[in-house]
This record gives C-alpha cells, sequence and structure tokens, in this order.
C-alpha cells in the first residue's frame, strides 16, 4: 500500500479512527522530521507490533524558546517521507504550525511537577509545549501504542505520566538510544556540528561510560558521580557550556544521594551552536555499542 500523507488535522483524526473502528491496532511515532536511525528503531518496532503505522512530522513551535533553534531545526520533508515509506510506514500527518494551532487556541497540558528538573530548568515552557502538541497528537491518532526515544528521558517520563493522568487510551512504549559508532547519542541536533565540534560532542558519552566506571566500581555517592562526570566535560576543549549533570530516581525524577540500578544519570552541554543531552539509564541500558540495539546496522538498512 503506498504511504499516505495528510496535511489537516481533521482529516488524518477521520482517517485514524476509521483504522481503529476497522479494528486495527495503531503505532504512532510523533516526531519533528530530519529523521535519523534513532526514529527508524521507533518506527520499526511499531512496524513490529502494529496493523497500521502513522507518524507525524511537525517541528512545534510551542516547544521552543524565544532564542532556540526553531527557525533554523532542520527540515528534511522529502528525505523523511523516503525513509518512512522504506520502514513501511502506513500514514505521515504534517500538519501547518497554522493548523495545529489556529487562532484562538488557548488550551495547554502541564505536567506540574515532572516538567521542572533538568531540562524543564533551564528551557521554561519546553514541557508545556510538548506535553500539550503530544496531547493534541494522540488525540487526533488515537493509536494502540505510541514510542518515544529514551534519549529524551524526561520526555518519555513525563508522557507516561500524563497519559495515566488523563486516562488516555495509549500504551507508551519507549527504545533505548540509538548512538553512532563512535558513541555520539544520534539527534537531528547534531546536523548542527563541524567535524571538531562534532569530536568534541563525544565528550557526553565519555562522561556516560566514567558514570559506568564508577558503577562498575561499586561508587554509590551522587556527588562523586556528579563531580567526575561534571570532570569530562570540563576537561574537553569545545565544550562550551554545562547546563547540567545530575542523578536522579529514574522513575519520578527526584534527585537522589545513593545511585543504583534504575537511577538516571543525565547531562546536557552546548558545543558549538548545538544545544545536546545524553543519558544513561544505570543498569538497564547498555552504553556497550552493540549493532542492532544501539548502533546500526538495523533489520532496515541491511541491502
Ligand atoms: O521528541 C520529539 O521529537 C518532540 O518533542 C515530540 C515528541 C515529537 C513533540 O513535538
Amino acid at each position: 500500500m503506498a504511504i499516505k500523507v495528510i496535511h489537516d488535522p481533521l482529516v488524518f483524526q477521520q482517517h485514524m479512527l476509521a483504522l481503529r473502528m476497522e479494528g486495527q491496532t495503531v503505532g504512532f511515532v510523533p516526531t519533528m522530521g530530519a529523521l535519523h536511525d534513532g526514529h527508524l528503531s521507533l518506527f520499526h518496532r511499531a512496524r513490529e507490533e502494529n496493523d497500521v503505522v502513522a507518524v507525524s512530522i511537525f517541528v512545534n513551535p510551542t516547544q521552543f524558546g524565544p532564542n532556540e533553534d526553531l527557525s533554523r531545526y532542520p527540515r528534511d520533508p522529502e528525505g523523511d517521507l523516503a525513509k518512512a515509506e522504506a520502514l513501511g510506514v502506513d500514514v505521515v500527518f504534517m500538519p501547518t504550525p497554522e493548523a495545529m494551532y489556529p487562532p484562538g487556541f488557548q488550551t495547554f497540558v502541564e505536567v506540574t511537577e515532572l516538567q521542572k528538573p533538568l531540562c524543564g530548568a533551564f528551557r521554561p515552557g519546553h514541557f508545556r509545549g510538548v506535553a500539550t502538541v503530544v496531547t493534541k497528537l494522540l488525540l487526533l491518532a488515537f493509536p494502540t501504542r505510541a514510542y518515544f526515544g529514551r534519549k529524551d528521558f524526561q520526555q518519555w517520563r513525563l508522557i507516561e505520566r500524563m497519559v495515566r493522568d488523563l486516562a488516555i487510551p495509549t500504551a507508551i512504549v519507549s527504545m533505548p538510544i540509538i548512538r553512532e559508532e563512535d558513541g555520539l547519542a544520534m539527534s537531528s541536533r547534531n546536523r548542527y556540528l563541524s567535524p571538531e565540534e562534532r569530536r568534541s560532542a563525544l565528550a557526553l558519552y565519555r562522561g556516560l561510560l566514567r558514570a559506568r566506571e564508577l558503577f562498575e566500581a561499586g561508587e554509590t555517592r551522587a556527588e562523586v558521580w556528579v563531580r567526575e562526570v561534571r570532570k569530562v566535560l570540563e576537561e574537553t576543549p569545545g565544550v562550551r557550556g554545562i547546563d547540567y549533570v545530575e542523578v536522579r530516581d529514574g522513575v519520578t525524577l527526584e534527585p537522589v544521594e545513593t545511585v543504583g540500578r534504575g537511577s538516571l544519570v543525565a547531562l546536557a552541554a552546548h558545543v558549538g551552536p548545538a544545544r545536546l543531552i545524553d543519558n544513561w539509564w544505570v543498569g538497564m541500558d547498555t552504553l556497550d555499542l552493540v549493532p542492532g540495539y544501539n548502533i546500526p546496522p538495523f533489520p532496515w538498512s541491511e541491502p
């Protein structure tokens, strides 16, 4: 079946509701486009688990602050559609900002506690924008399951909470971070980096490897983890600024003093023009570069 591209929110909603009324299961992957293998891993999982796969491509203005990269956020609609088609995606929803936020729009969703720490402290309003657009997208797509990457760990936990709190009838599925062969977490924003900045950006992965060394050595004091991981970032030329290095509970995102399996070590730093984030879900995700788990080649990139 040829891929179906829909721009109008209500046409998309009617199409998706009709599929569910027929008894089909729907896997939905919300994205902002500039697709990379991280997104494709979500498409692949959605394809395995559902009758129909729908993807949204929408650079959501309400999750960007006034001095952030909304206007230069990478956009590649044609490349994205080709990738979605190759992965067997059935429906792509590509609305305009005006269609998603028509004149008079004034309703927002907030996840009051989970939106505060980590990226929320440095990007005021970001998670309000994310929660609002994801709620609207879930109401339009009406999916059985929706898929999110654990690179945006806080976003995943926040959406999971929101869906439970608002009784949205969609199962939230998360997938591990996908890395380049040298360990850099895949991100649409990596496209901003020069080759030299790209090398500096590896400090984030090296910081997490240092965290793993501490874990393996039995070090449980969060303050030691933070100090040691920060040191890796501070000592790397080209890392312009560190927003945070933090260790938190992997579910509630509350601060912890003692680190263990299931904690989260999360970091955000500026390299060149990019603000980069990365994390390790301690003892739950691997930082080893395992083909098919967190680095290409995946089944879809085989000839
Ligand atoms: O993770 C993203 O790409 C975005 O935050 C999302 C979930 C598509 C909402 O705009």
